[in-house]
């Protein structure tokens, strides 16, 4: 009976020792110190040992019974624990995470771009106001109330005499009515209208340019843009003036570039033209002068503005404007 006892606890204490997955543990429970297990029915068979061996026999399997559950117990925890440490634990063997950086929006980067141009040419960054009144965005721009060329631009009215600004012409108005010339400025901002389709949003971004001293004629005009124009595409990007029309220039002009994606040839995005338009300009109507107390006899300039959205469009070809404000993460993260 002791040797078997004694077996009993070696070959338990061999299985025990040997356990690393948890899965294992209650099965050696079962066996060894369970109701029915090894031991139990060793000790259910001390009452067949005579009188004299029986109490030292009990006592050893008392002894073993203690022993192999308190192995057992320190294995269980052990196990356990070591499985709790290594969630918790730090494997410094394993390469460092990157951290991300975000970068600017194209549309960002593009106006940084427009306005960086024009500072080189001694040009100097202003801002206007989103919610402009009626007077700035039409009324001093040579537009009045009833003015068939503000069905042009489709207004959100805030009040009868209140917008959202159409475009940012406004702020044309705003810096003549602060300073006299010589004045050269560049204005970037948020302007809006109602109309949303592959090539337009309710709001997009325009840059204003506006510069009036004595004597400047439509040849700086031309000089001016033309410079802008191979900066930004290419000193070999093709363009063309083309007569135009806007209530606070006279004459007007708006300027094409070559067209990007077929290079002249005609494709869908000219319209089989050849021809990208990207500005309209001119020379300031001596009738604007007239609102912000400029001598027109004594001053001329000009004045010109452009779509951000469309110049990125052109500079990255890509062929819906609506991109630019989903925020995907896919259009995006190729800037
Ligand atoms: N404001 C005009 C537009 O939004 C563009 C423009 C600006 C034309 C300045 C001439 C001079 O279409």
């Amino acid at each position: 009976m002791k040797d078997q006892l004694l077996e009993l606890e070696k070959r338990g204490n061999d299985e025990i020792g040997a356990i690393n997955d948890p899965s294992d543990l209650e099965p050696f429970r079962i066996k060894y110190l369970g109701k029915k297990g090894a031991l139990t029915s060793l000790m259910k068979s001390l009452g067949k040992l005579s009188r004299e061996e029986r109490p030292e026999a009990g006592k050893l399997a008392n002894q073993i019974k203690v022993n192999l559950s308190r192995r057992f117990q320190e294995v269980k925890t052990s196990i356990e624990a070591g499985k709790s440490r290594g969630v918790a634990s730090v494997d410094v063997t394993l390469p460092g995470r990157a951290p991300l950086y975000g970068h600017l929006h194209p549309i960002t980067t593009v106006i940084k771009e427009v306005c960086l141009i024009f500072s080189r040419m001694g040009f100097r960054v202003v801002k206007g106001p989103n919610v402009e009144l009626d007077y700035y965005n039409f009324e001093a721009l040579n537009l009045p109330k009833d003015h068939p060329a503000r069905d042009m631009q489709d207004t959100f009215y805030i009040s009868e005499n209140v917008v959202l600004r159409t475009h940012t012409s406004p702020i044309q108005v705003r810096v003549m009515e602060t300073q006299q010339p010589p004045v050269s400025v560049i204005a970037p901002g948020k302007v809006y209208r109602r109309d949303s389709d592959v090539s337009h949003t309710p709001m997009f971004h325009q840059v204003e340019g506006l510069l009036v001293d004595r004597d400047v004629s439509f040849g700086e005009l031309k000089g001016t843009l033309t410079r802008f124009i191979h900066q930004m595409f290419g000193s070999d990007t093709a363009l063309r003036f083309r007569p135009s029309f806007f209530p606070f220039t006279e004459p007007s002009a708006e300027v094409d570039i070559r067209c990007v994606m077929c290079g002249g040839k005609g494709c869908r995005t000219c319209s089989h033209t050849g021809w990208l338009e990207i500005l309209g300009s001119g020379m300031v109507d001596p009738e604007v002068y007239g609102f912000v107390d400029y001598d027109p006899e004594v001053y001329s300039g000009f004045a010109f503005g452009m779509g951000i959205e469309r110049i990125a469009m052109l500079k990255y070809g890509i062929d819906d404007i609506q991109l630019f404000f989903k925020n995907d993460m896919r259009f995006l993260n190729q800037f």
